[in-house]
């Protein structure tokens, strides 16, 4: 990984692609074209499990729209769903769903050796409950999944994209923000965490600046839905040694609230949606732990 930034525009992404991946993206992505060959074991391990595990989205300027994802028939069973935006080697995905059998988690990265290793974890660890998509996270969230339908989304240690100019590339920005806001469901939690102290800066503006009349996401005031405990991963592990702070941020996409003066009389509360609470309790719904039966 190169620490300045900088676009790799002459590399392929994975020994499976014979061609050059940087130039079937968007000039401004949040990700670098990184080498990376696979080992033999892992060849043999993607090629047993990737079909069944794992989904690549199509590339290049002429792609058809993503068919949406189908998540209960994906895992074989309907469970609270938590999108990981940049999985990287898939060390906190795994330890995390293996402690959370109860949800079904999907990784997202466009680095095949990461994913590689992900899948390497699942079959070593026998999780059911991890599937895999090689591409763009931003498309995962825009194309394959629905509006309010998502229990978490995790973004671990993004890439910090620390030259001014590259800012454009960090993958939280306001309109991703709201992407996620859009996609979680009343109660769903987006964790984020950086050990870039200007890119926590950078976070911290962005969910205080929010359109509050736009999908948005507030602190997070009741028991989380999602397991938030993470391991020790080599960023974070680094980060400590060079005595950089990591910085969490556990935000929630509020219950909706009804206005019940201005409902007809013997209605249930329904669309007339005048402001958002935190609480399960504000939109008398029960919370997402209780639902899912767990925890
Ligand atoms: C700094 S690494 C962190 C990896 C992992 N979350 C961890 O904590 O170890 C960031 C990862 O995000 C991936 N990434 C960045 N933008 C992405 C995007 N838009 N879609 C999918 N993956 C992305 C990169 O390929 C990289 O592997």
């Amino acid at each position: 990984m190169r620490d300045d930034g900088a676009v790799n525009t002459d590399a392929t992404a994975g020994s499976d692609d014979a061609i050059d991946r940087s130039r079937l993206y968007p000039r401004v992505t949040s990700f670098r074209f990184r080498r990376g060959a696979l080992t033999a074991n892992q060849e043999r391990n993607w090629e047993r499990l990737w079909p069944a595990l794992g989904r690549d989205l199509q590339i290049g300027p002429d792609r058809e729209p993503e068919p949406p994802l189908d998540a209960d028939a994906w895992f074989g069973r309907t469970a609270p769903l938590i999108v990981e935006v940049g999985s990287g080697t898939g060390i906190s995905t795994a330890a995390m769903a293996h402690e959370e059998p109860e949800a079904n988690v999907v990784a997202v990265e466009v680095y095949q050796p990461g994913l590689a290793q992900l899948v390497g974890l699942i079959d070593r660890g026998g999780l059911t409950n991890v599937r895999m998509v090689r591409g763009d996270a931003t498309v995962v969230l825009t194309e394959l999944v629905g509006p309010d339908s998502l229990t978490g989304v995790r973004v671990f240690f993004p890439d910090p994209w620390p030259k001014s100019r590259h800012h454009k590339r960090r993958f939280l920005q306001s309109g991703t923000l709201e992407l996620i806001a859009e996609k979680l469901r009343p109660g769903g939690v987006l964790h984020i965490a950086t050990d870039h102290a200007d890119y926590a800066g950078w976070i911290a503006e962005l969910l205080a600046t929010q359109d509050p009349r736009r999908p948005h996401v507030v602190p997070l005031t009741f028991d989380s839905p999602i397991l938030l405990d993470r391991p020790t991963t080599k960023f974070e592990g680094r980060a400590e040694r060079e005595g950089r702070e990591v910085n969490e941020f556990v935000y929630v996409k509020p219950f909706p609230r009804t206005k019940a003066a201005d409902r007809p009389r013997g209605d249930e509360p329904s669309a007339n949606i005048v402001s958002a609470d935190a609480s399960p309790a504000a939109a008398g719904e029960r919370p997402l732990t209780d639902e899912a039966g767990e925890r």
